[in-house]
């Protein structure tokens, strides 16, 4: 299977980091469902930013605290590790050089939702996306309106790019076509392929894509995700993705459950595709078949006009019950997520569609 669009390879994370267990101790508050167990939290990050985002969370949920709070919280770890080149500070930056964050949130206990889009020099995104769905009548803020929202509300204004992030995306600049004047004279071109090989293989990769979900079900069975990401690697100034829209990067039905999605956003936006994950749960669907549903839901559509293109989406998916899922595209690995209950934190391996 070949997929047609060049430059927007599907950016599978390869974190490499095996499966812990943490056990908790004064687990009364829990309780076991039909099949899953609640309270709980899911990441689709899968390193070791993405187990300490989702402890953070667990910390309030096993107190009886806020499942808003809880999302918000641990979406915030993930959002600030400078690492991180799909999400927050550190993400990498849009064509001109500029990180730019898109974020939601949704908590399911109100159908209330807000959403920040092409927002600079703000750290925590998922934060202001917050204050955009409590303290106002709006859903979503972008660009330079939502950076003054944000400054009004307390936010620092820092710089997202890291030393790190700037020389890759110097380095990607300079390697994205041999036809432009970035990168050395032509007279060094194979110098220049030699000093590439010298940085270690994918050293200066452009993420196509990356983004975190972080999605919650607390002990009353109300639920609150949070979608959060730098969006596209190299985008066009301006350009949104799927993480602020809600029904197609994020979308919370307290009676049902929550979804999230990760990767090329033009396909997630155009399918609808988080909204549609939830009705199918709603139609009685587990999160594992619902976020499959919506694979082959997009699949579908496309085959129409080109059978041989697969776009590269992972969602991931939560029910009230507790109960839990992840599919992506297929790709290099099965889809994974984290997870955190009363039994303790474990990676958990989905599917990827037709593996
Ligand atoms: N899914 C993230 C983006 O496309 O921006």
């Amino acid at each position: 299977m070949t997929k047609k669009i060049s430059r927007r390879h599907f950016f599978n994370r390869s974190f490499g980091l095996g499966a812990g267990m943490l056990l908790f101790k004064n687990m009364a508050f829990s309780k076991s469902t039909e099949n899953g167990k609640i309270p709980m939290i899911i990441t689709s990050h899968t390193n070791q930013t993405g187990q300490k985002a989702i402890e953070m969370g667990w910390e309030i949920l096993k107190k009886g605290g806020s499942v808003v709070d809880a999302v918000e919280k641990a979406a915030n770890v993930i959002e600030v590790d400078p690492k991180d080149r799909s999400v927050g500070y550190g993400g990498f930056p849009n064509e001109e050089g500029i990180v730019q964050l898109d974020a939601s949130i949704m908590d399911g206990k109100t159908y209330n939702a807000g959403a920040v889009a092409c927002l600079e020099n703000i750290k925590t995104p998922s934060s202001v996306a917050r204050i955009v769905m409590e303290r106002t009548d709006h859903v979503m803020l972008v660009g330079q309106d939502a950076l003054r929202f944000a400054r009004k509300w307390g936010f620092k204004e820092e710089n997202l790019m890291t030393e790190e992030t700037r020389k890759a995306w110097l380095r990607a600049r300079e390697k994205m076509s041999d036809r432009d004047d970035w990168g050395p004279p032509d007279h060094l071109k194979d110098l220049k392929k030699k000093e590439s090989g010298t940085e270690g293989a994918g050293a200066f990769e452009v993420p196509a894509h990356g983004t975190t979900n972080v999605l919650a079900v607390d002990a009353n069975g109300d639920i609150a995700g949070i979608t959060t990401t730098s969006g596209l690697g190299n985008k066009i100034p301006g350009r949104v993705g799927d993480s602020p829209i809600i029904g197609a990067g994020l979308y919370v039905d307290n009676e049902v459950g929550a979804a999230g999605a990760t990767g090329r956003g033009e396909d997630v936006i155009k399918s609808c595709a988080t909204y549609y994950i939830i009705m199918r749960m709603k139609q009685g669907r587990t999160p594992q078949q619902a976020c499959e549903d919506a694979l082959k839901m997009i699949v579908e559509k496309y085959k129409k006009v080109n059978p041989d293109f697969f776009p590269g989406e992972k969602f991931v998916a939560i029910n009230k019950k507790g109960n839990f899922g992840c599919s992506n595209m297929p790709g290099r690995r099965k889809a994974r997520l984290s997870m955190i209950n009363a039994d303790g934190f474990k990676i958990y391996t989905g599917t990827s569609l037709f593996s």
